[in-house]
């Protein structure tokens, strides 16, 4: 074995050279030193950031239900065809009428986020919790059809309340968490729920439809994955696979043909609810998904409150937003696209934060200001602004339309393609931004660079990256690589690792600014595969940095999503997202495990016995 052998990233049948070039452009952005972070890059505000991981790892196996480090507590909070809106019937089986779904608990949870209600302590034991549903899976939520052609108009609709988001409230009461029945904050949006655009799309051409001549009155939000929330208490859902949500296509002549063809809209999509409501159908309403990709912020604290498209923020697969107000007061957010070779992003706002401000005087600082795509060289990271009519962008007549074609304007600014940017979070302890990468397998070994620097990468990385001097405005940012995932052997790690994670997916930052990595690991449905899906955390400084642990083990089939710590750092709630494609059956009804029961998406709350921080 060579000196690199525990970095080492050769595999069976490649060519040396190969390996050899990997590893020149590995040196290069030092990765094959022992997990160092790049000279320039801050150092951390507190050594928190260093304190270990006080658990034990988890063994690295399958299982069909789900298990937590020793020490803690796990136990289902809500699941889906839970009551969420007060006067919700309960759980009745598959195929509810879409009035019931409306008022409970959607499928495929995803993103979460805690707002305290209670003050001082009280605010760890009592607040909101705003969760995504993504996507809905139609073998469960329709056992027995195949077609989806084939649902009738009734089933569709149920099928549709299953998206969007559910508000509910939380509180802990002797040391169990519990949802708040029939509580006045209990909300669900749906594709059906009035919203509004704001920013350079509103009122643009290309936004206005048959039902909507104003361009600013959109029907509901879809796909929303990870997000992010605001200092001033609101949520920020992301729009990602919204392509998957829109059949048909217009002819090859029409205008939006190219950029309906740039978002992925294929003409062949499977979503069937374009045969009942026209809007979903590109072919007969072309300009409906130009109002589809945004970051939505909502006000989970106001019932009443109407989702807002902040479309400054760039149409594009939003996977997550970080918020971080900048030492001017400017707000800045990081943003990524998760599609193959899509780009990583920041938001400047023109005018700063002020805590004084309402919530939508602060919301609206996001209508305004410059959206730039990063550009990573070995050296540095380059934040490149997207801006209509100048050099590349000439042909971008408006900021309306380099918003609605965020991904064409980053291609022709020479933004760096990734390898699908999934969660990204500011870590306020260091001072660093944390994305996480989470796989590309299209990438050509020819075809890396410093930022991804494997082709093709089957099991992702994670990037850190911050401005030299603090300034999240800067043009130019230092970054490095925390780690390469994957097996031991074809992974690196910090020292000491004694387990592994494949495509890291959604991230959180505890108090002390260790990282919780949540994953979504392509090969999880296969027979053969060798690493579970979970939670797993590490430190990001001192001689411990990026020593990875296992701590939370999910149901072989489901992806695990959220996770959310509640401000003191003692309770973290995860998101076990759609337990149902084990192909072996034995997970296929959890978390009830009673027969008859479909499995069912679950947010999960973990806890430690003696009430102290997670992870210590
Ligand atoms: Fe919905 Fe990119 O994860
Ligand atoms: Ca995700
Ligand atoms: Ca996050
Ligand atoms: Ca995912």
């Amino acid at each position: 074995m060579s000196a690199d052998a525990p970095h080492n990233l050769s595999r069976a049948g490649e060519p040396f050279s190969a390996v050899m070039s990997r590893r020149d452009m590995l040196r290069a952005a030092g990765l094959l030193s022992a997990a160092a972070i790049l000279p320039g890059l801050p150092a951390a505000a507190s050594a928190s950031a260093a304190m270990p991981l006080d658990f034990d790892d988890l063994p690295l196996k399958v299982i069909y239900d789900h298990a937590v480090a020793s020490g803690y507590d796990a136990n289902v909070l809500i699941r889906w065809g839970d009551p969420v809106e007060a006067g919700a019937p309960p759980f009745v089986g598959q195929g509810r009428p879409a009035a019931a779904q409306a008022k409970q608990f959607g499928t495929a949870n995803d993103f979460i986020g805690y707002f305290p209600i209670g003050t001082g302590n009280d605010a760890s034991s009592h607040g909101l919790l705003s969760v995504n549903h993504e996507f809905n899976t139609m073998e469960v939520f329709f056992p027995g059809v195949t077609d989806r052609n084939s649902l009738t108009k009734e089933q569709l609709e149920a099928d549709q309340m299953a998206h969007g988001l559910s508000i509910i409230e939380v509180k802990r009461t002797n040391g169990q968490w519990r949802v708040v029945s029939n509580s006045r904050y209990g909300r669900r949006i749906t594709p059906q729920t009035p919203c509004v655009l704001s920013g350079p799309v509103a009122g643009h051409p290309r936004a206005k439809t048959i039902a909507d001549p104003t361009g600013r009155n959109v029907l509901g939000t879809v796909a929303n994955c990870a997000g992010g929330k605001t200092p001033w208490g609101t949520v920020l859902t992301a729009e990602e696979n919204f392509q998957n949500f829109f059949r048909g296509m217009p002819p090859e002549e029409h205008p939006e043909f190219k950029s309906l063809e740039a978002a992925g809209i294929t003409g062949k999509g499977k979503n069937p609810w374009g045969i009942y409501e026209f809007r979903w159908d590109a072919g007969l309403d072309p300009q409906e998904p130009v109002r589809f990709g945004y970051m939505v912020e909502i006000d989970p604290y106001d019932p009443k409150a109407k989702p807002i498209k902040r479309t400054h923020l760039g149409r594009f697969r939003h996977e997550a937003a970080s918020v971080v107000i900048n030492k001017d007061g400017r707000v800045v957010v990081y943003l990524g696209e998760d599609r193959i070779s899509g780009f990583i992003y920041r938001f400047v706002s023109a005018k700063p934060y002020a805590a004084s401000m309402s919530k939508a005087e602060a919301g609206a600082l996001l209508d305004e200001g410059t959206l730039f795509v990063a550009k990573f060289t070995a050296e540095a990271l380059e934040w490149i602004p997207l801006l209509p009519g100048q050099g590349a962008l000439k042909d971008f007549a408006t900021l309306g339309d380099v918003m609605i074609d965020c991904y064409l304007a980053a291609i022709a600014v020479g933004g760096t393609p990734m390898d699908r940017p999934e969660d990204i979070d500011f870590n306020p302890v260091t001072g660093r931004v944390y994305a996480n990468l989470t796989m590309n397998r299209e990438r050509k070994p020819d075809a890396v660079d410093a930022a991804n620097p494997r082709g093709p990468n089957e099991d992702g990385h994670v990037l850190e990256f911050a401005p030299s001097g603090g300034d999240h405005t800067e043009q130019t940012y230092r970054w490095s690589v925390v780690m390469l995932c994957g097996p031991q052997g074809q992974s690196r790690y910090g020292e000491g690792t004694k387990t592994a994670l494949s495509c890291p997916d959604n991230l959180a930052v505890d108090p002390k600014g260790r990282l919780w990595i949540a994953t979504d690991n392509w090969r999880y449905r296969e027979e053969t595969n060798p690493i579970p899906n979970g939670l797993f955390a590490c430190t990001v400084e001192g001689p411990e940095r990026a020593k990875v642990k296992f701590f939370y083990n999910i149901p072989k089939g489901a992806e695990l999503c959220g996770p959310e710590f509640t401000p003191d750092g003692r309770t973290l709630f995860v998101a076990v997202q759609d337990p149902g494609f084990d192909p072996t059956g034995n997970g296929l009804n959890w978390p009830d495990r009673r027969q008859g029961m479909p499995p069912r998406s679950s947010v999960v709350v973990i806890t430690r016995k003696d009430n102290g921080p997670i992870g210590g």
